[in-house]
């Protein structure tokens, strides 16, 4: 049994009003439905961040290898990789020596990454390391010598409360040396009608990733939700532009979590809160990059000006 995960739960269930952290999404089974849902049209975050990478992968290479220098490209939550081996495949077809450097909490995403990657890109030098970004940012203190390239991407940067991201990002850049740069994926405010879809898709798959937290609960922690009795219900707020999911309880009812040795009451349409994606204008950006110890040095977006990859240089003099 994972003691974190329980420990957390056990909060999380615990406190009014309930909640379970979203990084706990991504076991196998969490893994595989995110892969379903990047493939969604109507999650376009995948599609535009595919669509920058492939326009701007030229322009980004110069960027990163100015001083000639090797480099680590190291990937905060690199999930499957799947946009990031645009740029991998075309660093290395340009001569770039660099090692990339996957960070991610699930083992699995890590393990089915570095098997996809030693088969597809086989030159190429990786390292993977499993943990939470805070925990494994310690180590990327103690790599010696060549500059960095932090890749941040998909808008996970959203799943953070607006002050933690700016402290999350602060925190980044202090560990950074001058030079070093942050690719950071970031999801703009747009229609509410396409934001709100993306996080409710027809196929009912967004649905099943929320509800797969309780199956996983019930799977290593002996719980007995009855899914049944719960309902997927994202909401996007325009006015602070976040997007919120929470698994609403249809009904009064207990749930029994044996390995917690505990019992949680659900009053009927009580709601467990399980996600944040936050939304940001492209202003909110520039002065989050001041505020946090970076400096812009481009912002490329796509067609439909829906996604941003900024490209963050570390200022620590500013
Ligand atoms: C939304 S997916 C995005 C994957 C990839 N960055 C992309 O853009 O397609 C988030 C990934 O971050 C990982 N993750 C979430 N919270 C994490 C945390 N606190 N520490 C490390 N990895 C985390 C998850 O396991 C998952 O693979």
């Amino acid at each position: 049994m994972d003691e974190q995960f329980a420990r957390d739960v056990m909060h999380g269930l615990s406190t009014t009003p309930k909640y379970l952290h979203s990084k706990y999404f991504y076991d196998q089974r969490g893994d595989s439905l995110f892969q379903q849902i990047m493939e969604l049209d109507e999650y376009y975050l995948t599609d535009c961040e595919f669509e920058i990478f492939q326009n701007n992968k030229e322009d980004l290479l110069q960027h990163v290898t100015t001083n000639g220098k090797p480099f680590d490209l190291i990937e905060l939550g690199a999930g499957d990789g799947t946009k990031t081996k645009i740029l991998l495949k075309y660093f290395l077809e340009q001569g770039a020596d660099f090692t990339y450097k996957p960070i991610d909490i699930s083992n699995n995403a890590l393990n089915l990454l570095h098997r996809d990657l030693a088969q597809n890109i086989p030159t190429l030098k990786i390292e993977t390391l499993q943990g939470e970004y805070f925990n494994v940012l310690s180590h990327i203190e103690s790599i010696p010598g060549k500059n960095k390239l932090i890749l941040f991407l998909g808008s996970n940067i959203g799943n953070f409360l607006k002050p933690v991201a700016e402290d999350f990002l602060t925190r980044l850049s202090t560990i950074l040396a001058e030079g070093d740069m942050l690719l950071l994926g970031v999801d703009l405010t747009k229609d509410p009608a396409v934001i709100a879809k993306a996080y409710n898709d027809s196929k009912g798959i967004t649905r099943e990733f929320n509800l797969n937290l309780l199956s996983r609960i019930n799977r290593e922690l002996k719980g007995d939700f009855n899914l049944n009795n719960f309902e997927h219900y994202p909401f996007y707020n325009p006015v602070s532009g976040t997007a919120r999911s929470f698994l609403i309880s249809k009904t009064r009812q207990t749930v029994t979590i044996d390995r917690l040795n505990a019992s949680f009451h659900f009053e009927a349409w009580e709601p467990i809160h399980t996600e944040y994606s936050h939304k940001y204008h492209l202003s909110e950006l520039s002065k989050l990059a001041t505020d946090s110890g970076f400096k812009v040095l481009k912002n490329y977006t796509d067609s439909r000006q829906y996604f941003v990859n900024g490209l963050w240089r570390v200022a620590h003099n500013i």
